[in-house]
């Protein structure tokens, strides 16, 4: 039921696949940073026990994680931080997260648990445009409460041999919180990551991204750059370590084609 009195929902994407490495925290972070750029409010839900989207934010105060959000029902006020990037908060995370699958199976609500929390009423007051959630590398518990919360899945796929593999099983989860949980959640899209152009490899996966799953791979293709793997060192998104770097413009094009879809009624 819509409620009149509180603002408008923000749109809450779920950046998963279970294949460990192929972008997904660098996605969340630039992302993040290039909706931010445009004059967004978005929030990073850093859903992985590595915890690092809340590194490459460089947010160390971690009093109050994700962990206390969905385990011990903590407001998310005050499991909110800021970053240094303006229109940026993040909900951090660290390895305490890695029970968490374990201590939700005994709650009979364990898929919804990210859900609920993020609709807490204080949630209005930060007026999120945006909400990212950053996967771990896996199917697990966490990643359905990721989807069961989300409105949309983000799939990063790294341009290389085997980057397919895997989907399938992606697809039959996301298929399977539908029926289950979460009628409406969309794939929206599939993005292709560290994508090298001189490399016949990454331009024979992403013809086969695009023959396969047709309109649902972005147009925007994210290509390997160096200074989009040195940034998270310096605790900065790629867009203020070297705002004009190839990196940088990828994911600002990005935001431009999500924004772009955003406005199409579902
Ligand atoms: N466009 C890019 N160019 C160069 N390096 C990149 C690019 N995107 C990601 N990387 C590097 O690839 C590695 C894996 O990226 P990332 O951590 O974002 O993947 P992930 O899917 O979140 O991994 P995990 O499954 O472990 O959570 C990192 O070292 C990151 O810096
Ligand atoms: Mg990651």
């Amino acid at each position: 039921m819509s409620d009149l009195s509180r603002p408008p929902a923000p749109r809450i994407i779920a950046i998963a696949n279970q294949k460990g490495g192929v972008g997904k925290t660098t996605t969340a972070i630039n992302l993040a940073a290039a909706l931010a750029e445009a004059g967004h409010r978005v929030l990073i839900v850093d859903l992985d026990p590595q915890g690092n989207a809340s590194t490459g934010y460089g947010v160390d105060d971690r009093a109050l994680t994700t962990y206390d959000l969905i385990i011990d029902d903590a407001p998310l006020e005050k499991v909110i931080r800021e970053t240094q990037t303006d229109n940026v908060w993040i909900c951090p995370a660290t390895t305490d997260l890695s029970s968490a699958d374990i201590e939700m199976m005994a709650n009979e609500k364990r898929s919804f648990l990210l859900r609920d929390a993020l609709r807490q009423v204080e949630i209005d007051r930060f007026a999120f445009e945006f909400v990212l959630i950053d996967c771990p590398p896996s199917l697990s518990l966490l990643t359905i409460n990721a989807m069961v919360a989300a409105d949309a899945v983000l799939v990063p796929l790294q341009a290389e041999f085997f980057a397919l593999e895997g989907l399938s099983q992606l697809m039959l989860t996301i298929r399977e919180v539908r029926a289950s949980a979460n009628p409406d959640l969309r794939i929206d899209g599939v993005l292709l990551t560290m994508h090298d152009a001189r490399n016949n490899l990454s331009l024979q996966v992403e013809q086969d991204a695009r023959d396969t799953l047709g309109e649902l791979v972005f147009q925007t293709v994210v290509p390997r750059n160096v200074r989009v793997s040195e940034a998270p060192s310096f605790a900065v998104p790629v867009l203020a370590y070297d705002p004009q770097s190839k990196g940088s413009q990828a994911y600002r094009a990005l935001a431009k084609e999500l924004l772009g879809r955003t406005a199409v009624p579902a």
